[in-house]
């Protein structure tokens, strides 16, 4: 049996599918770039027949990605399947994902089909998929509470009309690992042809068990895991890629499985995810956490001192996390930071790298020492996914325990300046609403967190938040040494992506007025 896993990363659909992870379709291309290049096998980029902004997600990862298997969720429908085949067909290797649930809780409530019309359902749809595309997989949603002889019938058959992979999905979470890892096991056993497909394993953390349930089903044979960056997904989310990846590296010597994940790609493409959605990881989550590989105590920071094994079983180096060792300064010019952020693995073009220069220098006039940190939030300032409509100029803020908190903020639209001031109940509501008098978009901040970039009191803040607008939600990212500007450059570009999808659905955007 071969030793490779499979990695299929539903970042895109199970994962932006839960709340407060939703994204543009602009965002779902720029994550779907860095997915490939962080080396995954195949990405599920949506549910095309779910809504239009899915449909055309699919399609345009479908079209730019050309290094993975892109996919799209189905149900066992025709409609959908031709739905996703509408939004795949550019797609260098393209997969229909279609499904179907087959335990009986499902079946008598929700499907209200017997055991003979679900079999009958998805070898019909598997077939129908098949006429589009050689990659076909077939998922046997709540697997993990459905009947075990049922599964195998319905698993033999699919492979019979051209399953290319079967999915045992631990829909609800409810597996714990060694009879999630018996079941794997049962089925390969079991199922006479199973040797045409590839075994795969979809599960959910409901029990905080999804990435040892992944790792039980690779230790009896399933040989492709469903995962999602950082953990995001239904619920209490799916197995965390960075984790189950890091497990099968770090223990390689005891399971002898390997992925094809480049994982110096890992942190960044976790920072990425909470960046283009807003939903940050907590400090101790494990490979990406803030407190991942730092070690407070003084027994441990003397072991580590006198030999990082001591408390280290894998690097932060090996998960691309930056050094947090001083690496410029004021005088640093052009050419040593262009090297810096190739090194960090962002390859800035002349103009990107004079922005980012611009950035450099401000901030170093601010901030004595510079890190890759803080590098690494300037790029991200810089680096749009979409064009901004407004862009942030200056803030002035007047506030107190005996003042009514007052900012006024200048913006910059097409060469030309806009300046307005209100008053809040803090000053960060006060400059979210003088931003929204000169925008004429009132976003609602739902969720609002800042944490330092690096250590120290002139440390760059970085604020993240959500912002709901006509039923959507839309997060916003800003930097700077100073908070409140933080805040209104987050709010800022929240805004900005409302008014880009205002743009984009022609319905005229937002009005704003030149003062
Ligand atoms: O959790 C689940 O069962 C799913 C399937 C559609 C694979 O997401
Ligand atoms: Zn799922």
């Amino acid at each position: 049996m071969s030793d490779r896993v499979i990695i299929f990363d539903t970042t895109l659909r199970d994962g932006e599918q839960a709340p407060g992870c939703s994204m543009t379709v602009e965002q779902k291309v720029r994550m779907a770039r860095q997915l490939e290049r962080l080396g995954v096998d195949t990405m599920e980029a949506g549910f095309a027949i779910a809504s239009d902004g899915d449909f055309e997600a699919v399609k345009r990862v479908a079209k730019e990605i050309r290094h993975c298997t892109v996919g799209s969720l189905a149900r066992t429908k025709k409609l959908d399947i031709d739905r996703a085949w509408e939004a795949l067909k550019a797609a260098k290797k393209p997969m229909i994902h279609t499904f179907i649930a087959t335990s009986d809780i499902h079946l008598e409530h929700k499907l209200r089909m017997t055991r003979e019309q679900v079999l009958e359902t998805a070898v019909e749809h598997v077939r129908y998929a098949k006429q589009y595309t050689e990659i076909v997989e077939f998922s046997a949603e709540d697997a993990g509470r459905s009947d075990v002889d049922f599964l195998c019938q319905i698993f033999e058959a699919v492979i019979d009309a051209g399953a290319t992979i079967i999915n045992v999905p631990d829909t609800v979470g409810y597996a714990i690992p060694d009879e999630f890892g018996r079941l794997v096991r049962y089925i390969i056993e079991h199922v006479p042809n199973i040797g045409k497909t590839v075994v795969s394993v979809h599960c959910h953390n409901d029990l905080g068990l999804a990435v040892a349930n992944s790792i039980a089903a690779v230790q009896n044979g399933a040989r492709q895991v469903e995962t999602t960056i950082n953990g995001i997904g239904e619920r209490a989310g799916n197995a965390s890629m960075e984790e189950f990846v890091m497990a099968l590296n770090t223990r390689q010597a005891l399971m002898k499985l390997n992925t094809n994940v480049t994982t110096q790609e890992i942190f960044r493409t976790s920072q990425l995810l909470t960046n283009l959605t807003g939903m940050i990881v907590q400090r101790n989550k494990a490979i990406v956490g803030a407190n991942a590989f730092a070690h407070e105590a003084g027994i441990h920071q003397d072991g580590m001192l006198k030999n990082k094994q001591t408390y280290e079983i894998m690097t932060p180096e090996s998960v691309g996390i930056p050094k947090s060792e001083l690496v410029l300064g004021k005088h640093s010019g052009r050419h040593a930071l262009g090297q810096r952020f190739k090194e960090l693995g962002y390859a800035l073009g002349k103009e990107d790298l004079e922005t980012a220069y611009k950035s450099f220098t401000k901030l170093a006039d601010k901030k004595k020492e510079i890190y890759d940190a803080d590098l690494i939030a300037i790029v991200q300032d810089e680096i749009s996914e979409i064009p901004e409509m407004f862009e942030f100029a200056s803030i002035q803020v007047v506030s107190g325990s005996e003042l009514t908190p007052t900012a006024t903020v200048k913006l910059s639209k097409a060469d030309q300046e806009f300046m307005d001031s209100a008053v809040g109940d803090g000053p960060v509501d006060a400059a979210c609403k003088a931003i929204d008098r000169i925008t004429g978009i009132p976003g609602r901040l739902t969720s609002y967190s800042i944490h330092a970039v690096t250590k120290g009191k002139d440390a760059l803040g970085e604020v993240l938040i959500q912002v709901e607008y006509q039923d959507r939600s839309y997060a916003g990212r800003g930097a700077s040494t100073d908070i409140i500007e933080a805040s209104a450059k987050a709010y800022l570009n929240a805004i900005n992506r409302i008014a880009y999808a205002g743009s984009k659905s022609k319905s005229g955007g937002p009005v704003s007025e030149k003062l």
